[in-house]
């Protein structure tokens, strides 16, 4: 992601869907340590908790399943 395109959604809230997922926690971690507020959601339909570890203790993100 370029750096214009960050600077954009710095300090937003964004939801993304298939955060529990291999590319999903990826991005998120990308965008959490970049300033960016995320709203996770994820049915665990492929995904795994152990994916969303090291994106839980940020204070940007929160996280719900949706079934
Ligand atoms: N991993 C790769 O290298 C790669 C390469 C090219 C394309 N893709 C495509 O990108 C997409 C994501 O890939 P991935 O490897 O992260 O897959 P993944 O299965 O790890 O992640 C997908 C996530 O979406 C969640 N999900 C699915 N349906 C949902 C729903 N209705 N509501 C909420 N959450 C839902 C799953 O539980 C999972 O956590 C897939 O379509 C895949 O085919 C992946």
């Amino acid at each position: 992601m370029k750096l214009s395109q960050i600077n954009k959604l710095r300090n937003k809230t964004k939801l993304f869907t298939g955060t529990a997922g291999f590319i999903g926690s990826n991005l998120c971690e990308y965008l959490l340590e970049n300033d960016v507020n995320v709203l996770g959601v994820d049915n665990f339909v492929t995904g795994h908790n152990h994916n969303l570890i090291h994106l839980e203790n940020k204070s940007n993100f929160k996280f719900s399943e949706f079934n």
